[in-house]
This record gives C-alpha cells, sequence and structure tokens, in this order.
C-alpha cells in the first residue's frame, strides 16, 4: 500500500451518480486519493456518496468554477473528464442556445478543465486524462444527432491531445459506452406539429427501454481499474453490451450496411 504523499489522486468530473460514481466506487481509496465532483455537493444523498471520496463543487458550464477548481484541487494525476448531458430532438428544431447548452458541459467545459490541469502533469511528466465519450460519436443515434457531435468532438480533442502531450509523459485514454444502466436525462426539443414527433418519440422511447436493460455502470469502473493497472493502455476502449463488435463493423463494414442497422434498432 502507498503512504499517503505515494497515493495518486484522480479527479472524476460528475460523480454523484451513473458512471462517475461506479468508477469511484471501483478505486480504492487506500491505493488513491479520490476526488469526485458534482455542481452541488450539498445534494448527493448519502447513500450516493462513496466513503473515502473528497467531493468538491463543479459547474462546467460556468468558467469561474472551472477556474475554481484548478485553483484549489492541487496535483492532479488522473483526470476522468466524465461529466455530460444528453439532449433528444431532431436537427431541424432544436434551438441554437440549446445546442450551445449541449456543447458547454461535454465538450468546451472538458477543454477548459483540462487545460488547466495539464500545466502540473507535464511539469512532472507525468499524467492520465481519460475522457469519457460515447459510441454515438462513431454512430450518432437519430434525432441525437447533436448530442453525437459533442462527443465526436472530444474524441477528435483526445487525438490532438495525445499527439500533443505523449512527448511529457502524459497519456490520453478514451473510453466510449455503449448504452449503460443509469438515469442520464435527456431534455426533449419538438416543436408543435413537429413532423418528426412520433418518430422522435419512439426513438426515445426504444433508447429509454435499452438503457433501462443495459449493463450496469460498474462495467466502466472495472475497465477504469483495468486502464490504470496497465501499463501501456490503448487510446479507445467502448465499453457495454457488444460494444467491441459494434465499434469494429463501425471501422471495417460498409457506411450503408451501419446505417441501415441503427436505422432498424431504433
Ligand atoms: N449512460 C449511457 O448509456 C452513456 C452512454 C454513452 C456515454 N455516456 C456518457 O457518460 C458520462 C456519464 O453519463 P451517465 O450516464 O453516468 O450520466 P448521469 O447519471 O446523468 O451523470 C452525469 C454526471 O454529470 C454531472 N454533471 C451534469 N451536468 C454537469 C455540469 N454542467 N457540470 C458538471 N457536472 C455536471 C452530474 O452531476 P451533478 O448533477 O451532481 O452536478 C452527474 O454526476 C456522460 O459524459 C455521458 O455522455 C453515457
Amino acid at each position: 500500500m502507498p503512504n499517503e504523499n505515494e497515493k495518486k489522486t484522480i479527479l472524476i468530473t460528475g460523480a454523484s451518480r451513473g458512471i462517475g460514481k461506479a468508477i469511484a466506487e471501483a478505486l480504492n481509496s487506500s491505493v488513491y486519493n479520490v476526488i469526485g465532483t458534482s455542481r452541488n455537493i450539498e445534494t448527493i444523498p448519502k447513500e450516493d456518496k462513496i466513503s473515502g471520496v473528497r467531493y468538491i463543487p463543479l459547474d462546467l458550464t460556468i468558467s469561474e468554477s472551472i477556474d475554481k477548481l484548478i485553483r484549489d484541487v492541487g496535483n492532479v494525476d488522473i483526470l476522468i473528464n466524465n461529466a455530460g448531458i444528453s439532449q433528444v430532438g431532431p436537427i431541424e428544431e432544436v434551438p441554437m442556445e440549446k445546442i450551445r447548452d449541449l456543447f458547454e458541459p461535454n465538450l468546451f467545459g472538458l477543454i477548459h478543465l483540462t487545460q488547466g490541469l495539464l500545466p502540473m502533469m507535464r511539469e512532472r511528466k507525468s499524467g492520465i486524462i481519460i475522457n469519457i465519450t460515447s459510441m454515438a460519436s462513431r454512430s450518432p443515434v437519430p434525432f441525437s444527432t447533436i448530442y453525437g457531435v459533442t462527443k465526436a468532438g472530444a474524441e477528435a480533442f483526445s487525438k490532438g491531445l495525445q499527439n500533443e502531450v505523449e512527448r511529457f509523459g502524459i497519456k490520453t485514454v478514451v473510453i466510449a459506452p455503449f448504452e449503460i444502466n443509469t438515469t442520464i436525462p435527456q431534455e426533449i426539443f419538438l416543436k408543435d406539429n413537429s413532423p418528426y414527433y412520433d418518430i422522435t418519440m419512439k426513438t426515445k422511447n426504444i433508447r429509454d427501454i435499452n438503457l433501462a436493460s443495459a449493463p450496469d455502470p460498474s462495467l466502466v469502473g472495472k475497465l477504469v481499474l483495468k486502464i490504470l493497472k496497465s501499463k501501456n493502455p490503448k487510446f479507445f476502449y467502448p465499453v457495454g453490451k457488444n460494444s467491441f463488435i459494434k465499434n469494429f463493423l463501425i471501422k471495417h463494414a460498409p457506411r450503408e450496411f451501419i446505417r441501415k442497422q441503427t436505422m432498424k434498432r431504433y
């Protein structure tokens, strides 16, 4: 067991529930200093707080909140950019300001936080940055297109980040979940009398049913542990039921085949 000074510090954004909470749960607090964030740490139910985890406030849509965390947190050895939100609505009808609202935590906030913690990692010539994206970055779910776009942005950002910081001993990893059983809310945007109404709601219902019977978020927690134990982690890890084969097909099967499968599923 490492002593207090030798322990690595892990920062997990969005650790109040779902995947972030499961990652915090999987990490042994006698091996790591685990810090988890929430917009409002006072409202995290007692039973959802993981023993040994230090909770600090962070709202990725507010620059001052990100800057405050960067100033206060001290050295972070492993950053897990997990926090994110979701939306549903046809491209034609989602208001532009709501599109911007989705990009704020899912991409801009993630970039801002990463920028702020990089100097400490670079100076110490070590660090791991794990970005939680989504398989929707590679094959967008119909009527959740903008969500997929934010996640594709996070994946492209991760590729570029790896190019730039590998030379300073900093590793970059992407975890792309595919349907994990959490209660991630989906704000719906549909105009009155929308020609997309029925198909959008049908797609949303199918997605909700799939999520309800999807694997538990502990699967992602176990994967993070595996990555942290690995000397040379890969860049990209799909996670979820059939996610490996899904990713293989997206990479190797004709685009039209993948598109038809997606349309059939939803
Ligand atoms: N569940 C899936 O099937 C699935 C699939 C693909 C990808 N993902 C991705 O996995 C990540 C976790 O998703 P989840 O399913 O665990 O969702 P979740 O249960 O809704 O948890 C989201 C976390 O993000 C935090 N959060 C939300 N808005 C925030 C903001 N503005 N600033 C800072 N933190 C914020 C929430 O904390 P507070 O509300 O306490 O602030 C919460 O802890 C997300 O990036 C999501 O896109 C999930």
